[in-house]
């Protein structure tokens, strides 16, 4: 079955979202964001002989956990974004699943070990895919951006109040392309105490806008719903209040169930012990009906709270001018 790599991350709320799990043998299980496996090769342990279908974006923690898996296993890996699930569970030819999991944190590998830019505490390309194979990394966007969609991204994603004047610095000083670049703007900014987390917001942000988070996660949320069975369970575990607002907001449609009634959070030990757990919230739901995907992704309720930005609308527009 193979073993949790913990030299990579240590998982967040693990007891608690084995427990909401519900693991029983024989059951199929997405794990829609497997990393190195901290939740997956525990749910895998206790489904056995059921399955655990990983979804993981970044091809290089799917290559260390793929050469990790023995020959054989009851885990099938995708080296997938949970927004393509529906592709991915065509491949392993499973079309529904009685339990979904999406820890939506980013990996401590991922900070500390990809060299994409995660941290401001290391020189580093301001990357910030976890793909890089997909989009285009945040230092194009901040090379080619106007100062108007630089600061609307900071204050968006990010919740930035000096996000026009981050951005006007970043354009006076452009090309802006390393981690210790944006950081010495930030920095100036802000007087000492403040710059931690202003950083954290900025950082936030433009991860949020290059891998199109918000976006790729109502898709994948959606698709989960779509794949369970009635009666299946989907539990997310969130980091900032824009993942979890989407998250929450599940709880006004008739076809789930919410199990949760508050977010479960980490206890102050595991806080203590793993400060990167401080800010998560475990929900839960029961499917209890059938669900139509289109309209689920146009419901109001469900909305993404950002339109497209400015220049993507105008992009749009023209590319309709000119085929009428
Ligand atoms: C918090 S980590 C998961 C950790 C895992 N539960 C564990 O305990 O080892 C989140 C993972 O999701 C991956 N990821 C980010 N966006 C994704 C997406 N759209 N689809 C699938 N995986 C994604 C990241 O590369 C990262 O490895």
């Amino acid at each position: 079955m193979g073993g949790f790599l913990k030299e990579y991350h240590r998982p967040v709320l693990l007891r608690e979202t084995l427990e909401v799990l519900d693991l029983k043998p024989h059951l199929v299980v997405v794990d829609a964001t497997f990393g190195f496996g901290g939740h997956g090769f525990e749910i895998a342990k206790r489904v056995d002989p059921g399955i655990v279908i990983g979804f993981e974006k970044d091809p290089e923690t799917y290559r260390i956990v793929a050469e990790s898996l023995p020959p054989i296993t009851n885990i099938r890996l995708l080296n997938l974004g949970y927004e393509r699930m529906d592709e991915g569970l065509l491949k392993v030819g499973i079309l529904t699943v009685d339990r979904v999991l999406f820890d939506l944190g980013v990996s401590s590998f991922s900070i500390e070990g990809t060299g994409r830019g995660f941290t401001f505490r290391k020189e580093e390309p301001l990357d910030l895919r976890f793909n890089p194979n997909e989009g285009r990394p945040a230092y194009e966007f901040l090379n080619e951006a106007t100062e108007r969609e630089i600061a609307e991204v900071l204050r968006r994603y990010g919740e930035e109040r000096k996000a026009l004047q981050i951005a006007r610095e970043i354009v006076k000083r452009r090309p802006v392309k390393t981690t210790t670049e944006l950081a010495a703007i930030v920095d100036a900014l802000y007087p000492p105490p403040w710059r931690r987390k202003a950083k954290a917001r900025v950082w936030q942000a433009l991860r949020i806008y290059v891998n199109n988070e918000l976006e790729n996660l109502r898709r994948g949320l959606a698709l989960a719903i779509k794949h369970l069975k009635v009666g299946g369970i989907l539990s997310v575990i969130s980091f900032h209040s824009l993942e979890d607002r989407a998250v929450k907001s599940l709880k006004d449609f008739p076809f789930l169930k919410a199990l949760t009634r508050k977010p479960i959070v980490p206890s102050e030990e595991e806080v203590e012990e793993n400060p990167r757990s401080r800010s998560a919230k475990l929900r839960a739901y029961m499917k209890v009906a059938e669900v139509d995907v289109p309209s689920l992704l146009e419901d109001r309720r469900f909305a993404n709270p950002f339109p497209p930005m400015r220049k993507e609308r105008g992009r749009g527009r023209r590319r309709k001018r000119r085929r009428r």
